[in-house]
């Protein structure tokens, strides 16, 4: 097998990527990267993981798509009360994080959510993506490294959230204490995870190869809680046990 078809290979079984144009053109820029890759792919090789890197679209933003977010947050208060009332935290998953910038979105709003509807509710989102160095990113916490206007599509309501000195925004501390990032595929997600109230799977799954996009969905299936919410892409499909809502939003059945 050619260099070239190895690394295809490769990004199929670690991050269940299809091929496509996108996928080759990145692939072409990467051509020194294909030389020193481990016969066998693995997340933790080096090699593998520089051409995972060079190879995910980390494009991302505040807000992204924020009419499906405006129905998320409206239909978060019933859960958010049902965690206080189990006693547990509320959980998020941002699954492919990217630079973080969709994870910072949830925690504000479960944090602006819980302060108006369930107070004393803790607030936990978890970050992951297969990316090491859109993880670092995400990690410092600093927002829209790479993005001209980061808080373009974010509502007033939601402003204070991200208020830095001068021009430069920042994640305010109640935000920063409830994120963290993981490093993991979707396609083979750890059983460590945890279960999620909420989990958003955005932008990702449009990538990848309809065995991978089932593989991923199943996963999400065993991590949200039943009763929980499924955010997909505008593109994305999700069956049993999901049950479809509005604007891409999913009920775990
Ligand atoms: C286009 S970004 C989407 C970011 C965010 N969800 C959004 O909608 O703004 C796609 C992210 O998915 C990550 N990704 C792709 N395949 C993955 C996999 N198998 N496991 C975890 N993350 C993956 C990429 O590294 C990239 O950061």
């Amino acid at each position: 097998m050619s260099s070239r078809g190895r690394a295809l290979a490769g990004l199929s079984a670690l991050a269940g990527l299809a091929p496509s144009p996108v996928l080759e053109a990145r692939l072409d820029r990467a051509a020194p990267l294909l030389r020193q890759l481990a016969p066998d792919p693995s997340l933790d090789d080096a090699g593998w993981a520089a051409l995972l890197d060079a190879t995910t679209v980390q494009e991302t933003s505040l807000f992204r798509s924020p009419g499906q977010l405006a129905a998320l947050e409206a239909a978060l208060p019933p859960l958010l009360l049902a965690a206080r009332a189990a006693g547990r935290p509320f959980a998020l998953l941002s699954a492919g994080c990217a630079t973080g910038e969709e994870a910072y979105t949830l925690a504000a709003i479960a944090q602006h959510a819980a302060m108006l509807h369930a107070p004393g509710t803790a607030i936990r989102v978890l970050g992951l993506d297969i990316s090491r160095i859109a993880l670092n990113d995400a990690e410092t916490g600093e927002i829209g490294l790479r993005m001209g206007q980061p808080l373009a599509q974010v509502p007033d309501a939601y402003r204070p959230w991200f208020r830095g000195a001068g021009e430069v925004p920042r994640l305010h501390p109640a935000l920063r204490d409830c994120l963290a990032f993981r490093r993991a595929s979707l396609t083979d997600l750890p059983d460590d995870l945890g279960c999620f109230d909420v989990a958003l799977c955005r932008n990702v799954l449009i990538y990848m190869t309809e065995a991978a996009k089932r593989t991923v969905l199943e996963g999400l299936a065993r991590h949200v809680l039943p009763g929980g919410l499924l955010a997909l892409g505008p593109t994305d499909r999700a069956g049993a046990p999901f049950v479809p809502l509005a604007h891409g939003l999913y009920r775990h059945g």
